[in-house]
């Protein structure tokens, strides 16, 4: 178990469907800490360089054009096992096949209009993290609660 910090989107369907405030305090009620958030307008060259693994897949085109077609907000979420946590609580990829109590599966019924993103491991989360933030812009600070958050004899 160790301290992890990860990359969310919450996808331009997000922004322009209301659901910011739900899927934020969702992560806030885990015991997540919010780290950083910056809402900005992805380019072109950033949502190929994000998503740079995916350039050979048919849906690649569409998914730059859906990333680029709105605001978005980026947040720095973090916790122990924040990555995997992240992922479980968005839910699998497509909307019709999340389960209900995730993000993806409690908001959304499409495939490609998944309104979240999360890192899928240590490496891409550094990567990400660095595509997205400048230095400074994630926060360093003690959540006052950490001690009810986590049993205080747990070594993070
Ligand atoms: P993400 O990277 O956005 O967190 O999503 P993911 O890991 O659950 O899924 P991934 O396989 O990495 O796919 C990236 C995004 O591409 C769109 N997609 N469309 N139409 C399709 O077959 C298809 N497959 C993937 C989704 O927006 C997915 O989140
Ligand atoms: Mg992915």
């Amino acid at each position: 178990m160790s301290m992890e910090t990860t990359l969310i989107i919450l996808k331009p369907d997000a922004v322009q469907r209301g659901l910011m405030g739900q899927i934020l305090s969702r992560f806030e009620s885990k015991g997540l800490q919010i780290a950083g958030t910056k809402m900005m307008t992805i380019s072109q060259d950033l949502a190929n360089q994000h998503y740079s693994d995916h350039k050979s897949k048919p849906f690649f085109a569409g998914l730059v054009k859906f990333m680029t077609s709105s605001p978005v907000l980026v947040l720095a979420v973090r916790g122990v096992s924040a990555i995997a946590v992240c992922r479980k609580m968005m839910g699998a990829t497509f909307g019709s096949k999340a389960e209900p109590g995730t993000i993806r599966g409690d908001y959304g019924i499409s495939n490609s209009f998944n309104l979240i993103h999360g890192s899928d491991s240590p490496g891409a989360a550094e990567k990400e993290l660095g595509l997205f933030f400048d230095a400074g812009d994630i926060q360093e600070y003690a959540l006052g609660n950490q001690d009810w958050i986590y049993d205080a004899s747990e070594d993070l």
